[in-house]
């Protein structure tokens, strides 16, 4: 566990703004053999991270948050989870605080909650999780109370019906469990353009305080019903699936960034397309899910500095075209 520790302080230093030296030096280099980055050694994370306000109640949230779909589903092997607890201390050191899971990740509620008690930092964190799959009030409560138990804690800030699925009553759940401050806030979420319209009415009919939504340069629908919505309605905004699940980085690995990305301080197309999504005033949050350290660096740094002017996110769009 040294190494962890050493990683430990290096994050929280950095994350008071102190620079250090790259992170290329430590044991997170890409193994031998993969691509390497066209880029120059990348810069030093430089907090603090950008906030946003939640609507219904002023709270401010860091713009970067975390996802765990596949990254955090793994197993009770030391070699599984050691890699996601640096994950963890680079996202708290940095000033992270959002982390989205679900009951139906798997393993990862086990994998959070176990990693969060190691760590100590369960009031650093705004834990969001979800009613999921669930049919009627009993089963959805039955897993709300299995969520609690299996990420340590006695409450959670944002309760979400996950994917419309039975959206009246567990939306409903949601609200009792708020009344009982087992949620500071609900919400509703999807991941598709296909979902959007009924996310759209169903935001019109529930009036969340949260939806969660995929947008990124490839996949622009929620620009046209869901953002002016939630602006409409002061509904917080949560982004998933901003990388197409790693497909849009994996397209752009071996092209060298546009000339501007310095201007905006990024050094790295996962920054610029976590840049593009936080320059929509609407949005609320981003969660990236990865299972590496580094990675979590890089997707911090775009939290930080200047974001994308009009004529920027267009060309990022016509370069992911
Ligand atoms: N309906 C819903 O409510 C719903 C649906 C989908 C997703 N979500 C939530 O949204 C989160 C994010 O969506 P997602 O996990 O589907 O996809 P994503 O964040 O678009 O992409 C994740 C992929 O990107 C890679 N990656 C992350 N940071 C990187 C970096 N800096 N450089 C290179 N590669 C990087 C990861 O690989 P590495 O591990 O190698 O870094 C992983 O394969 C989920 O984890 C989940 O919490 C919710």
């Amino acid at each position: 566990m040294a190494n962890r520790r050493e990683f430990i302080s290096t994050a929280t230093l950095t994350a008071a703004g102190i620079a250090l030296a790259p992170l290329v030096a430590c044991s997170q280099e890409p193994a031998a053999g993969a691509a390497a980055p066209a880029a120059a050694a990348p810069k030093p994370f430089k907090g603090p991270l950008l906030t946003r306000a939640v609507p219904a109640t002023g709270e401010k949230i860091p713009v970067i948050g975390m996802g765990t779909s596949g990254s955090f589903e793994v197993g009770t092997d030391a070699a599984g989870r050691a890699p996601l607890g640096e994950v963890l201390d680079t996202f708290v050191g940095a000033g992270g605080s959002l982390i989205d899971t679900a009951p139906t990740y798997s393993t990862a509620e086990d994998v959070l909650g176990d990693l969060i008690a190691d760590a100590k930092v369960r009031q650093k964190l705004f834990i969001a999780t979800k009613l999921s799959g669930v049919s009627g009030r009993e089963e959805g409560l039955a897993q709300f109370n299995d969520s609690l138990r299996r990420l340590k804690t006695d409450k959670v800030e944002l309760l979400q019906v996950h994917n419309l699925r039975d959206t009246a009553v567990q939306i409903a759940l949601a609200r009792e469990l708020k009344q009982q401050g087992k949620t500071r806030y609900v919400g509703l979420t999807h991941y598709r353009e296909d979902g959007q319209a009924q996310l759209a009415a169903e935001m019109r009919q529930h009036k969340p305080d949260w939806v969660q939504i995929n947008y990124s340069p490839v996949s622009r629908g929620a620009e046209k019903t869901i953002f002016p919505l939630a602006q409409e309605l002061g509904i917080a905004v949560m982004i998933n699936r901003a990388f197409e699940d790693g497909r849009l980085i994996s397209q752009m690995r071996d092209k060298p960034l546009p000339p501007w990305a310095a201007e905006v301080g990024a050094d790295s197309w996962a920054q610029l397309i976590l840049k593009y999504v936080l320059s929509q005033p609407a949005v609320t949050v981003v969660i990236p899910a990865t299972s590496k350290a580094r990675h979590q660096l890089d997707n911090l740094k775009a939290g930080t500095g200047q974001l994308l002017d009009a004529k920027q996110r267009d060309a990022l769009v016509a370069a992911m075209a």
